[in-house]
């Protein structure tokens, strides 16, 4: 059973995108089974940048189905201008389904994750303002509006009337401006005929896919420690980026999974709020911000940066049942002389290695590192592992050791290219 989910290990932004890419030209199909226009999936290949945030970036293979699964949220708008782009870019792109079962993001979704981070004062998540957590809220509310009912007319005139009122309802409370009914309902009218074609259900032609043995790849997007049950709650999205969310967001269940390769930086990285213990707020941190051009894809925002931790890997090699590592952007670490690792916490006066279930416990942690040797060749043109200097390849094979799980993949570079296969046996099983 060819099937494979790629899952950032970290807090997102750990390049799933490029990997995504590169595996996708081996797929038949690709699922994208979280969130929504909150992810920013940059492909770099043939001289020419491709951004991703709701569309799978396995689509630039002709070739292959890039299906929009049941666990996303979908802004309308962002769409078909993501649509709109990358057909000006390609001519020949893979074919785009999208889940009947997925949930539209409306207008009102933006203005009340703009509201509800006013309203948390001081422990602001640090949203990326795209109205996902309250698009997810009117999910799990059964106040929420499907792809399916969306490109239904009559239905969806229904639903957005008995939505509306309720959410301006909201608005009120608010004190903010409420929305008008007419105009909404005509500019998303308009945006559902140009994606009726798409919609399908695509729980059934993603069974389909891996019943008859075809090479499927789960795209995940965010990263683990951002999952609303896993991750570091409230400093959280609101949907399931770890390896399972890849069944619940696109109708298999998990024997059909056969390999899960966790994608992670070199360092770490972390957008918006919440603790981060290996955080560097020094030139290190400026370097690593600067080099690794660390600035989100999204709202533009520079990422916090700090050394890889260890007890974040290994925690998510549990929660994802990782097959493998990829580890990427090793390239950014070159010139720094002496790098570190965090192994384990201190926490309370003993020591811990595992990340504590209350994020203002896992705030008061003090990582322990240890100091491995650095390089400062540049890497992008090294093609196989014995390529890479010594000291890199040690730093490999202490996460290895320390993570019990094998480094399958290397990435040194954004170009398709500058990629080292270590052990493609783990890539689908
Ligand atoms: P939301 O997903 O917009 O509700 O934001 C919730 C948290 O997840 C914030 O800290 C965001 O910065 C973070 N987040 C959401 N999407 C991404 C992503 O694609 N990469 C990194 N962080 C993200």
């Amino acid at each position: 059973m060819p099937t494979l989910v790629i899952v950032g290990a970290q807090w997102g932004d750990e390049a799933k995108g490029k990997l995504v890419d590169v595996l996708g030209s081996q797929a038949d199909m690709v699922v994208r089974y979280a969130g929504g226009n909150n992810a920013g999936h940059t492909v770099i290949t043939g001289g020419k940048t491709y951004k991703f945030q709701l569309i799978p970036a396995g689509i630039l293979h002709p070739g292959t189905v890039a299906i929009i699964g049941s666990g996303m949220v979908v802004c309308p708008k962002g769409l078909l201008d993501e649509l709109e782009r990358t057909v000006a870019q390609k001519s020949e792109i893979g074919k785009l389904q999208i889940s009947s079962a997925a949930h539209v993001v409306f207008p009102y979704h933006r203005m009340l994750d703009a509201l509800e981070e006013e309203a948390r004062g001081e422990n602001k998540i640090g949203t990326t303002s795209r109205g996902i957590g309250p698009a997810y809220q009117d999910k799990v509310a059964r106040f929420g509006i499907r792809m399916g009912e969306f490109v239904q007319p009559e239905h969806f005139k229904h639903r957005l009337k008995e939505v509306l009122a309720y959410k301006n309802r909201l608005l009120q409370m608010f004190g903010s401006p409420t929305m008008e009914f007419d105009a909404l309902y005509e500019e998303y009218s308009g945006y559902a005929d140009t994606l009726r074609p798409y919609v399908v259900d695509t729980d059934g032609l993603v069974q389909a896919a891996v019943e008859t043995g075809l090479r499927v790849l789960f795209e995940g997007a965010q990263g683990t420690f951002l999952d609303l049950d896993s991750g570091t709650y409230p400093y959280v999205t609101s949907s399931h980026p770890v390896a399972g969310g890849a069944c619940l967001g696109t109708g298999i269940g998990p024997r059909a999974i056969q390999s899960v390769l966790g994608v992670c930086k070199a360092y770490t990285t972390r957008v918006g709020a919440g603790p981060f213990p290996t955080e560097l707020e020094d030139s290190i941190g400026q370097f690593i911000r600067d080099k690794g051009q660390e600035y989100g894809t999204v709202t533009g925002r520079g990422r916090r940066c700090g050394w890889l931790d260890l007890v974040v890997l290994r925690q998510s090699a549990r929660l994802n049942s990782l097959s493998g590592l990829v580890v990427t952007r090793l390239d950014v670490l070159s010139g720094i002389d002496r790098v570190k690792i965090a192994t384990g916490y201190d926490y309370e006066g003993g020591q811990i290695d595992h990340i504590p279930a209350n994020v203002w416990d896992f705030a008061k942690v003090k990582p322990h590192y240890e100091e491995l040797e650095g390089w400062d060749q540049n890497l992008r043109s090294c093609r196989k592992l014995s390529d890479l200097p010594a000291s890199t390849r040690q730093y490999l094979e202490f996460v290895e050791d320390q993570t019990n799980t094998p480094v399958a993949i290397v990435s040194i570079g954004p170009d398709r290219d500058e990629t080292i296969m270590v052990r493609p046996d783990l890539v689908w099983g």
